[in-house]
């Protein structure tokens, strides 16, 4: 079986966007390929992380991803601090990687912007990302468009981490998950629905109860048009409803444009998908909460798994560097 790895920053909640975006790909590509899942906690700290809140929402993420259908009976899921080898390969791996190189990345211009703390870490990021993908001999990393040029960066650095020490590492390809819908802010339709919105008015939060999902959706903004129809230049807003009601329900979104004349009807059915869509896994939520002891067994064990493939690949790599083993 094909191997996919795609990693999960716990940082704000799960939303609606991440769960037909990515998550339900992940799901389902769960039983067709080797599938690992780092929580990646290490990521998270290359800004401020307040310990008790990074400790609870590592724990969080884990029950949300759980509940959400991805299986730890039947893909990979873990911690990437469990694993040592992550930051091991990734510092050997920034000895391969020009500074340069990561200059140019989009994502670091983008978050070092407006702070005023910019860790190194913000800046090496993408090289332990790319540690992320070698470790396990990734075949593909199912990933959106923002997240391109890093899956880029991790394949030249593994093709010139090869070619100084030999066939060591796989290099993964990038794909664009097929059917991942681009759910966009309910409120403002022309920039992505974003994480850790909290009470946000234009996103929809996993665990977020009917009532809520209710009032959101019946409050999306839409347009001073009548016509339901698929456009998301023109008619950026009821496009997302059609996008997320087409994701919820198995259909594409001009297939759904065709069903409706309405925008009052199109957002009740929306409103009721998405309710129906996220009962079973809030039910499922609650269940591991009650039980965190159970959540914990199942990181355990992914590490295991995990940790057993970190280590054959980092001796390989140890080897091939020229580092005197241990003896
Ligand atoms: N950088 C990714 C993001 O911002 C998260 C991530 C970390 C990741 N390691 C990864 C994604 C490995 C894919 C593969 O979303």
């Amino acid at each position: 079986m094909p191997r996919v790895l795609s990693g999960i920053q716990p940082s704000g909640d799960v939303h609606l966007g991440n769960l037909l975006g990515a998550l339900q790909n992940w799901v389902a590509d769960q039983h067709s390929h080797e599938s690992f899942h780092p929580i990646v906690d290490l990521h998270a700290v290359t800004a401020p992380q307040d310990p008790g809140e990074l400790r609870a929402a590592t724990l969080r993420l884990a029950q949300m991803l759980m509940a959400a259908g991805l299986d730890p009976e039947v893909c990979v899921l873990f911690v990437q601090s469990h694993v040592g080898e992550h930051t091991q390969l990734a510092w050997v791996l920034e000895c391969t990687t020009g500074f340069g190189e990561l200059r140019r990345m989009h994502q670091f211009k983008d978050k070092s912007a407006d702070v005023d703390f910019v860790s190194a870490g913000l800046f090496t990021y993408p090289v332990l990302q790319a540690a992320d993908i070698l470790l396990y001999d990734t075949d593909v990393v199912p990933v959106g468009d923002d997240q391109r040029q890093h899956v880029e960066l991790t394949r030249d650095i593994a093709q010139r981490f090869n070619a100084r020490y030999g066939e060591v590492l796989a290099v993964p390809a990038h794909r664009i998950p097929p059917a991942g819908a681009r759910v966009m802010d309910l409120q403002e339709p022309t920039r992505k629905m974003s994480k850790s919105a909290g009470e946000a008015p234009g996103t929809i939060g996993l665990l977020e109860g009917p009532e809520a999902v209710r009032r959101k959706i019946r409050r999306a903004v839409t347009d001073s048009e009548a016509e339901v129809r698929f456009d998301r230049d023109a008619k950026p807003g009821v496009s997302n409803l059609l996008e997320i009601l087409g994701a919820a329900t198995g259909r594409t979104p001009q297939e759904v444009a065709a069903a409706y004349d309405r925008y009052g009807p199109l957002k009740n059915d929306c409103a009721e998908a998405v309710v129906e869509l996220l009962a079973p896994i809030r039910r499922r939520f609650d269940e591991l909460c009650a039980d965190p002891a159970e959540t914990q067994r199942a990181l355990a064990a992914g590490a295991k798994t995990a940790g057993d493939v970190a280590a054959a690949t980092m001796a390989r790599v140890r080897e091939a560097m020229g580092f005197l083993p241990r003896g």
